[in-house]
């Protein structure tokens, strides 16, 4: 199976001998040699042009020792047309492989992109997809048996937030085209290695989570899948959050999985400053001490061997430099780094331990996704709807002012280099005459990126006032002040794929005519004390993109929602204590994940409080609704309230409550009520905690308003954004003991 190091060594030198010079700056033993000391198979990703550069076959013969085919294995090449496959470049890396003594990952039998025509653009019908995938991967795989002993199965099936990506093969044939897939592979080679493979999938997270529960759920029923990869498109800016990789590895590992790291590389921007080429090298290497720690991380390759041919730059313009190799064929940092984690261990000097415990939490709350756009303007269809939901001005009661008086939504989109944003104002009356410039009606943008942040203002009718953002920032109103659509462009980068950065908005409004008079309100879509002018409460803004990853770690932080002390247990809904508790919207529409604002404020609204008292915590839910359905025989179809918690991430509870009745049998063990007045108008529950809280502690947590006008409930409405994912634990926010 394993060949001799010395075999591939000499082959190489025998092809290229002229380059044996070249080679000697490279250490003795060659990485693979001591790689499979550890076990692991260190791989690089190509294509068969690169092999007819000797340096590029010289380095990569002789330092790796597994071979994934970058392009040459997926659909548009090895399946051009219905009745015809070309196996020819696929061979020739198979060849080139065998020769050196390297291992194959076939990458990747079903995937969404870089699919031929002749299977995009017929309708199918599920029976016959199922024929086209079953005699696809049973050809395929049937071809390379015994020659290609690991295979890519299924690429990416999953979005960011966990629900299925909606592709060629999900839209006809639903998830069970990952079983189907795996089945049909094991069927045509019963020894090959069977993985599944994503992005941004390495440590926990709603993605992540996604994809353990498919995989568990393929291993209960004995579905033939052997293991999960996590390509690793990393940036150099950022870090990895290493307490939950080593998590999620665990519990792949737990289901018998196999864990490969399949494609990583870590791009740098063209500008970077010199430490994120440090930085770069301790990514490189840290993920190389997960391979050595863990025995069922046995595969290390990078998406390419030489950043002369990665796909880097054409993918994220601005990026480049992301192996181990320069364009020179020259170790760089990384390399070497990579190397001494090697060295170390097959020294018995490795130390490296993965930090389990309790700095393993991932990311609680979401950031608002800007999506990419076909040209540099909003297209409705190609954004996502946020609503103005907190009225940060309005002390005690942040929820939003009569909507007549103001209301508004916005969003985010990138093209380029430039976000592109459209706010719609609801307003009756519009005041810019005021001495203070932010006393005025207007909008604002707050942006951070690092250190640094800008505050961009526009009054309603008017461009960006001059401001300090080093790029170009341009905005224009709609004549009749209801729609403000601007532009703010990142000069110093060519793309903005894959960046998160801190962001907020807010929408003011004054109402009265003086000179001196001040706004009554200033509307964000997150809670706080209108503090983003000094660089705090920021969101953040994800610039969404195919293989572009969320860094683990939030780059910003928005301001928790806030659980006052309560002078006395209430007694119900109308309790004078309510008055010490803060009162914040639910503006947020989960199941409508392209616009998730209210669209009739009638037909559905509502606001929610928390206090807490001893070891208890109460809240009061208004809600404003014009049909009331609670007949239905699943009840979360009902009318209904959920409230979604944990004290840690061990812990997870959901609370149902049906419009008119009490919580529903729960695991949750403390007690726990909840009563509806007469017309159902208020709701007061109260939860008893597993101890009195400490002022400064937080819960995870969220809360939800259902409506159900028919048969079908249609709204659900949250204080933050997300999928409706809570029940899962995920997509939760949250809140404060004060
Ligand atoms: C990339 C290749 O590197 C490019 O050459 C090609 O143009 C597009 O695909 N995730 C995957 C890989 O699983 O197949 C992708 O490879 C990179 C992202």
């Amino acid at each position: 199976m394993k060949h001799l190091v010395a075999t591939s060594f000499v082959a190489a030198c025998l092809i290229m001998p002229v380059f044996a010079a070249q080679e000697s700056e490279l250490p003795s033993p060659s990485l693979k040699a001591l790689a499979k000391q550890s076990n692991i198979y260190v791989g690089a990703a190509m294509e068969t042009r690169h092999l007819k550069e000797p340096e590029f076959a010289l380095t990569f013969a002789s330092q790796f020792n597994q071979l994934t085919p970058e392009n040459e294995m997926k659909w548009s090449y090895i399946h051009p047309e219905r009745d015809r496959f070309d196996f020819t470049k696929g061979d020739e890396l198979v060849a080139f492989a065998e020769k050196h003594g390297m291992e194959v990952k076939g990458h990747a039998l079903v995937w969404h992109i870089q699919n031929p025509d002749w299977l995009t653009e017929q309708e199918w019908t599920p029976s016959e997809l199922v024929k086209v995938l079953e005699n696809h991967i049973k050809t395929v795989v049937g071809h390379y048996k015994g020659k290609v002993k690991y295979w890519d199965v299924v690429n990416e099936s999953f979005n960011e937030n966990g629900s299925y990506r909606e592709t060629l093969w999900y839209e006809v044939l639903g998830e069970r085209y990952l079983e189907l897939a795996f089945k049909f592979a094991h069927e045509a080679d019963p020894d090959a290695i069977l993985f599944y493979n994503d992005y941004g999938n390495e440590g926990m997270g709603p993605k992540s989570n996604a994809i353990y529960r498919k995989m568990k759920a393929m291993v209960d029923d004995g579905v033939p899948i052997h293991g999960v990869g996590f390509q690793l498109h990393l940036m150099g800016e950022h870090t990895i959050g290493e307490a939950s990789v080593a998590r999620n590895i665990e519990r792949l590992k737990d289901l018998g999985l196999k864990i490969h790291f399949t494609e990583i590389d870590v791009r740098i921007r063209d500008d970077a400053k010199p430490f994120t080429v440090g930085n770069q090298a301790r990514l490189f290497s840290r993920l190389m001490d997960f391979a050595i720690y863990y025995p069922e991380v046995d595969m290390y390759t990078t998406w390419g061997v030489t950043d002369k041919y990665s796909w880097i730059p054409g993918w994220f313009p601005g990026y480049g430099r992301g192996l181990m190799f320069d364009e020179n064929y020259q170790p760089k940092k990384a390399f070497d780094a990579v190397y001494s984690s090697l060295l170390a261990a097959s020294q018995g000097e490795f130390a490296y331990e993965p930090p389990i415990g309790d700095n393993a939490t991932s990311r609680i709350v979401q950031p608002f996704v800007a999506n990419p756009l076909d040209q540099a303007s909003i297209v409705d269809e190609q954004v996502i709807y946020y609503p103005f939901a907190y009225n940060q001005l309005g002390g005690q009661s942040q929820a939003v002012p009569d909507a007549a008086n103001l209301s508004g939504k916005w969003a985010m989109g990138y093209f380029g280099n430039k976000l592109i944003g459209r706010v719609h104002r609801q307003d009756d009356q519009t005041f810019t005459n005021k001495s203070l410039v932010h006393e005025n009606d207007n909008v604002e943008v707050f942006i951070s990126v690092g250190e640094t942040y800008w505050q961009i203002r526009s009054i309603v009718g008017q461009d960006f006032a001059a401001n300090n953002f080093p790029g170009s920032t341009k905005g224009i109103w709609s004549e009749d002040g209801k729609v403000f659509d601007f532009e703010i462009e990142f000069t110093e980068l060519k793309s903005l794929t894959g960046e998160t950065i801190g962001f907020n908005i807010a929408l003011s409004d004054n109402d009265e005519s003086g000179a001196d008079a001040t706004r009554h309100a200033q509307m964000y879509p997150l809670p706080g004390n209108n503090t983003a002018w000094k660089g705090e409460q920021f969101g953040e803004l994800f610039m969404i993109g195919q293989n572009a990853v969320l860094p683990t770690k939030p780059v910003a932080t928005p301001a928790p929602f806030k659980v006052m002390p309560l002078a006395s247990r209430p007694d119900s809904s109308v309790s004078e204590v309510w008055k010490q508790a803060m009162e914040y919207s639910l503006e947020y529409n989960q199941l409508n994940s392209a616009d998730q604002t209210i669209s009739d404020r009638d037909d559905i609204s509502g606001s929610w409080q928390l206090g807490y008292h001893k070891n208890w915590m109460f809240g009061v839910v208004n809600r404003i609704d014009d049909v009331t359905v609670t007949n239905m025989e699943h009840s979360y179809q009902n009318d209904n309230v959920e409230v979604f918690f944990g004290h840690d991430e061990n812990t997870f509870y959901q609370l149902r409550t049906t419009v008119g009745e009490d919580f529903e049998s729960s695991s949750y063990p403390y007690k726990h009520f909840a009563k509806w007045n007469a017309d159902n108008t208020k709701l007061f529950f109260g939860i008893e905690l597993r101890e009195a809280p400490k002022a400064g502690v937080g819960l995870n947590w969220n809360i939800a308003l259902s409506d159900n006008d028919k048969d079908q409930r249609k709204t659900q409405i949250y204080p933050v954004p997300g999928n409706n994912r809570s029940y899962m634990g995920e997509e939760l926010t949250r809140v404060e003991f004060q």
